[in-house]
């Protein structure tokens, strides 16, 4: 065991029997693939805003958000009364409620290509959803994603290729439903759909870091071709605009599925679009229950988070405190001479170790290992994520994602944290 191995372990006694425990307990001893970590996943107990506390009593600034779903920061007092008053209400009434006609409100307020829309357990069942709706509507049965691209956990969204998918347990017949496109290539996209007859839809991931000539490219494509365009807003909605990526770049898409901000961090996702293919759910088409769809506590959290999302310019916030977190990070780079930067459009903080990026586009990506790049090794980014963890950041170094409640102050002391970090990597001689 290293120094940055020991000192996590010195810091961190009361996760270590939760992990061995779990490890029993759950399929590689942890319930979301991403919470994997050497020599133990931390265990935490409680957050406040940008902050969230170990069961050791540890305190970090908190950038992986509720994986992203969390831009008002933990325990909101708005949300905190909203859930709290409605659980003393019944949490589950079998019956529609006034929140979730607020909260289905609330989305066609802020992403105006939303004319109807049905709410769903999840980001991953809101793709399931858009891609059954766009099959019904054209009668066509192959979906276009980007290879690479990230849809949720469903077999569809899933398919990879005949190896990936046999190991996933994805049936045939669902790998033939998916045609894996090259990323950012509209020439590729354009020689998809003049050559096949049989497609209902091209998905695109609002997060995708793709040039916004490419984005509008694809609508105008996808338009001319009389396909449908679905755009995957689980992480950007709310997030990369109020009406999340087709709001920064003025782009209408036919169906936009949501979960994560939309739901104030409980569970929540809904499908949302032209009302003529959101219509496709009735009689004669899609039957669709769902046991927890638009539940009451949170149709309560996600109502009261549009609201604020609406009225507190919280978008705009968190990109700015990102801006600043980005220039400390490259600031941080530049003095300790590691190649690389931290880049990433909106409230997401890429950082790229090893390899350049141009810090000044916010549309540009580090360059790819067959034009020279060199990405420091996975062993390495693991090693740093301890050492920051040790320094207080609760973080992936490579991707960190803001709230509206990151100050200054916060942000200044993540940059003095993560450089700590890297000097600890140093000094073990791996960066
Ligand atoms: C772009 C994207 N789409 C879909 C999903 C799936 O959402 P959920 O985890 O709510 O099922 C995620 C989850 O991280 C995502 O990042």
């Amino acid at each position: 065991m290293n120094r940055i191995e020991a000192k996590f372990v010195e810091m961190h006694p009361q996760s270590k029997p939760l992990a061995d425990k779990a490890n029993g307990l759950f399929a590689q001893g942890v319930t979301h693939v991403s919470r994997q970590m050497f020599p133990y996943p931390v265990y935490m107990e409680r957050g406040s805003g940008p902050f969230k506390w170990d069961v050791d009593g540890n305190k970090y600034i908190d950038y992986k958000t509720g994986h992203g779903s969390m831009i008002l920061g933990q325990a909101h007092p708005a949300i905190v009364n909203a859930v709290q008053s409605q659980m003393a209400n019944g949490t589950h009434l079998s019956s529609g409620t006034r929140f979730e006609v607020e909260w289905g409100d609330a989305v066609c307020r802020l992403v105006p290509s939303v004319e109807k829309l049905r709410f769903v357990g999840s980001g991953t069942e809101a793709l399931m959803m858009a891609f059954k709706m766009a099959r019904v509507f054209s009668g066509k049965e192959k979906i276009v994603k980007f290879a690479g691209a990230f849809h949720g956990w469903s077999d569809p969204a899933y398919v990879t290729d005949p190896e990936t998918d046999r190991q996933y347990g994805i049936p045939t017949g669902t790998s033939d439903s998916i045609i894996n496109a090259p990323p950012h290539d509209l020439d590729a996209i354009d020689e998809i759909l003049t050559a096949r007859d049989d497609i209902a839809a091209v998905v695109f991931q609002g997060n995708d870091i793709a040039p916004p000539e490419f984005i509008r490219g694809l609508r105008e494509l996808t338009k001319i071709h009389g396909i449908l365009l679905i755009f995957d807003e689980v992480v950007s909605g709310f997030r990369w605009s109020n009406a999340g990526c087709q709001g920064r770049y003025g782009i209408t898409p036919d169906l936009s599925a949501f979960a994560k901000i939309l739901a104030g961090g409980l569970p929540g996702g809904c499908v949302g679009g032209r009302a003529d293919v959101i219509d496709t759910v009735g009689e004669g088409g899609i039957r669709h229950p769902g046991t927890f769809n638009a539940n009451p506590l949170s149709a309560a959290a996600g109502s009261t988070a549009l609201g604020i999302v609406e009225r507190d310019g919280v978008v705009e916030t968190a990109e700015k405190q990102a801006v600043r977190l980005k220039d400390g990070i490259n600031k941080v780079l530049q003095s300790m001479e590691i190649p690389g930067g931290a880049y990433g459009v909106s409230s997401i903080v890429m950082v790229s170790l090893g390899t350049p990026v141009d810090t000044d586009d916010p549309h540009a990506v580090p360059v790819g290992v067959e034009q020279g790049g060199r990405p420091v090794a996975n062993e390495v980014l693991d090693q740093l994520q301890l050492a920051i963890i040790n320094e207080g950041l609760w973080t992936h170094p490579a991707s960190m994602i803001l709230s509206a409640t990151h100050s200054d102050h916060d942000i200044d002391e993540t940059v003095n944290k993560y450089e700590a970090g890297l000097q600890a990597v140093r000094s073990s001689g791996l960066i």
